[in-house]
């Protein structure tokens, strides 16, 4: 029973779509329900509130958004009272339009809108119908999430994350992110350091710093190298990562860090979404090829083992046979570990949108699978390459097939299972790559928990 209202306590449950920063979001979410007295569903059909944090980023995800209220609202119609709320980057993009095109939607809330949660379940609990997608005063640093939701948050696990920024500046001609976040705002330097201070309080042993361009922040007279410096102070944080950084920012000092920060992991996660000058002109990310790829070699001299993954678009406007052929020699030349590929879809106010599309769906498709084959080849050799060598390894928890192994992490954030061993969730622990599978790795420990 819930102690104010003697009534049995609400149950929430919400669906993430998209990236960290929205999975970020959806924990604050949490956080903010678990004060108001809201105990977790394990599904939509036993919650009374049903949140959807939603993305944009393509037209796919944006699209599920729609078919999936489609279901919740015939569920609605078996329990009145449910309320539906529709959080994220497509409800910062459609705003009120939800509330029309689906009626059984109570809540639309923006993105600079997160916090104010509390106040418009309240609303829509009275039977109002509320949408609020404004920006909230403009500044270039603000400490945009409140002290209390700061330090209120569990880790997943030994992992948590941490937004040290939101909105995006650069305005890349195929995003909507710069749209549906809004201005880059980050947050003080202070402010970051007590989250993870928290996260680590509570648990954590690794911490993502999340933002759309990490490496552009900049408050208080403290840029990003400052900010690795000195988060990775903090007792008990054994491992640090960050994404998403910008090629076009990404200097010395961030490599050098790396290289002389214990904590901070050999693994970077560095877009570079087409290997052909002209696309990349066209794509305005403000860097060429050539440059790209000095950066890399740098990293590598200053980090070597560093392991890379990146972002690439197949199929932007324009682009022919030999564009997509340089993509795949970055390819070649780079040696990702992990590649994380899509197909080029329009966004609304972007001005790629006003481009006449020249690569068919087919086209594209086949452009995907070329990078996806060619990068398994690769991944194989990597992967081979590692068999006999000692990996450090963040046990993240059982394995869920066999629960005597556990599953995972090296420094350069491959997953492993590591067979045969009963180390709690967030034990560092050394084991040897003895298998390998396409996408991840086998090992055992080189000396057994105790
Ligand atoms: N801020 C991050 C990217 C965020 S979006 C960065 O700049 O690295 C994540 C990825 O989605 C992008 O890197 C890009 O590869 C992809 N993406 C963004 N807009 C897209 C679009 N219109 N069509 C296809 N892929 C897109
Ligand atoms: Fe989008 Fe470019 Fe900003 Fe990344 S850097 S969020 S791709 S506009
Ligand atoms: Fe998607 Fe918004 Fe993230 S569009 S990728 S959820 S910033």
């Amino acid at each position: 029973m819930d102690p104010q209202t003697g009534q049995p306590p609400k149950k929430y449950f919400i669906h993430t779509f998209g990236c960290q920063m929205n999975e970020y979001d959806s924990g604050k979410m949490r956080d903010m329900l678990a004060r108001a007295s809201y105990l977790p569903a394990v599904s939509a059909e036993e919650a009374d509130v049903v949140l959807l944090n939603t993305c944009s980023v393509r037209e796919n995800p944006a699209n599920k958004v729609f078919s999936m209220l489609g279901r919740l609202g015939e569920l609605k119609r078996e329990k009145p009272g449910m309320i539906i709320g529709v959080a994220g980057c497509v409800a910062q993009q459609e705003g009120k339009n939800i509330l029309r095109r689906s009626p059984d939607v109570d809540l639309v809330f923006g993105t600079d809108n997160l916090f104010s949660l509390p106040e418009m379940l309240e609303q829509a609990g009275q039977g109002r119908r509320v949408a609020r997608t404004g920006w909230g005063k403009k500044s270039k640093e603000k400490d945009f999430v409140p002290p209390q939701e700061a330090l209120a948050s569990l880790p997943d696990g030994p992992k948590g994350q941490v937004a040290i920024m939101k909105g995006c500046d650069n305005f890349c001609s195929f995003c909507i992110v710069p749209h549906t976040r809004g201005r880059e705002v980050n947050r003080d330097l202070s402010a970051v350091v007590a989250e993870v201070e928290a996260l680590v309080s509570r648990g954590a042993k690794e911490i993502l710093l999340l933002g759309q361009n990490v490496n552009s922040y900049r408050a208080g007279g403290k840029n990003f190298v400052d900010l690795v410096y000195g988060v990775a102070e903090i007792p008990g944080l054994e491992r640090l990562r960050y994404m998403s950084p910008h090629p076009k920012d990404f200097n010395l000092a961030l490599a050098i860090a790396h290289r002389d920060i214990p904590q901070l992991c050999e693994q970077v996660h560095l877009p570079f979404q087409s290997g052909s000058d002209r696309i990349l002109k066209a794509m305005q990310r403000r860097h060429t090829m050539a440059e790209y790829l000095e950066k890399v070699a740098m990293l590598r001299e200053t980090v070597p083992g560093v392991q890379l993954s990146t972002d690439i678009i197949v199929g932007f406007p324009g682009e022919e046979p030999e564009d997509y052929a340089a993509t795949l020699d970055v390819m070649r030349r780079v040696r990702f570990d992990h590649l994380f590929a899509f197909k080029y879809s329009p966004r609304p106010f972007t001005p790629a949108a006003k481009l006449e599309e020249t690569v068919t769906h087919g086209q594209k498709g086949e452009r995907l699978d070329g990078l996806l084959a060619l990068h398994l080849e690769i991944l194989a050799q990597i992967h081979q390459g590692m068999v006999g060598s000692v990996q450090e390894i963040l046990v993240e928890g059982p394995h869920p097939k066999n629960p005597e192994d556990r599953l995972g992490r090296t420094r350069g954030n491959k997953s492993m299972t590591v067979v045969n061993c009963s180390a709690p969730a967030g034990a560092l622990l050394r084991a040897e790559v003895t298998g390998v599978r396409q996408y991840s790795l086998i090992g055992k420990e080189v000396k057994p928990w105790t």
